[in-house]
């Protein structure tokens, strides 16, 4: 699939098999996402551009890469993106955080925004967006749509499990964005739900069923 990265590694196929099963904990639920957050950190940073800079080790000087550019900004779609930032950012310690309010009406399914904070010079940084369900796309596209009010230019999105409805959307609206995911199921069910998928993620992950 054009512009779609599909996470194949063994410990986030398996990580992500152990949240299908309805009868995970809430606590399993979001321990899971949190260590798969991690996992997709690595795969979605895998092509940042290194720099050399001077350095001296106990032994001697050397010329060794580093990270070039400003610092990464993680923007989770709230709420259920919230689960993948500790992971991130316990790989990316010192990257910047946009918070991005949205909720998807359950007659609509349109996304309804109720909060955006982000740093003011989103033009100069790699904006990662995350959240584990990617299905009509209506909350990434909105989500991805005001970060470039905002300035943003390089933006990837990163989710868990993804519609193939979801992955065209969003594919159309913003063909410059790149995403990253475990799975792209089956199909979207008449409700908007992910099939066979995981059900409400931000639910399971909050025990607020
Ligand atoms: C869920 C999910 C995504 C959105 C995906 O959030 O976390 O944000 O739905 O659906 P879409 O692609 O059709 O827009 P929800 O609106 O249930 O809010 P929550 O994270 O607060 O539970
Ligand atoms: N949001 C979820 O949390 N799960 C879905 O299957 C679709 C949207």
């Amino acid at each position: 699939m054009d512009g779609v990265t599909i996470v194949t590694h063994p410990l986030v196929q398996h990580k992500l098999t152990l949240m299908r099963d309805k009868a995970r904990s809430t606590k399993g639920f979001r321990q899971l996402l949190n260590e798969i957050g991690m996992l997709l950190c690595y795969e979605v940073t895998r092509d940042l551009p290194l720099e050399q800079v001077e350095i001296e080790t106990p032994l001697g000087a050397m010329t060794a890469p580093v990270i070039a550019g400003k610092k990464l900004v993680f923007a989770p779609i709230l709420r259920a993106g919230v689960g993948f930032l500790d992971g991130m950012l316990s790989l990316v310690p010192a990257a910047r955080v946009a918070h991005i309010g949205l909720y998807r009406d359950p007659e609509t399914l349109t996304a309804v925004e109720y909060y955006f904070k982000a740093p003011s010079d989103l033009a100069e940084r790699l904006v990662v967006v995350m959240d584990p369900m990617l299905a009509t796309a209506n909350s990434a596209v909105a989500a991805i749509d005001r970060l470039k009010e905002h300035g943003a230019r390089d933006i990837r999105f990163v989710c868990l499990l993804a519609a193939p409805e979801g992955v065209r959307k969003l594919r159309a609206a913003h063909p410059d964005v790149h995403i990253w995911t475990a799975s792209v199921d089956s199909h979207l069910n008449d409700h908007g739900y992910i099939v066979p998928g995981l059900g409400d993620a931000g639910d399971r992950m909050y025990g607020t069923k």
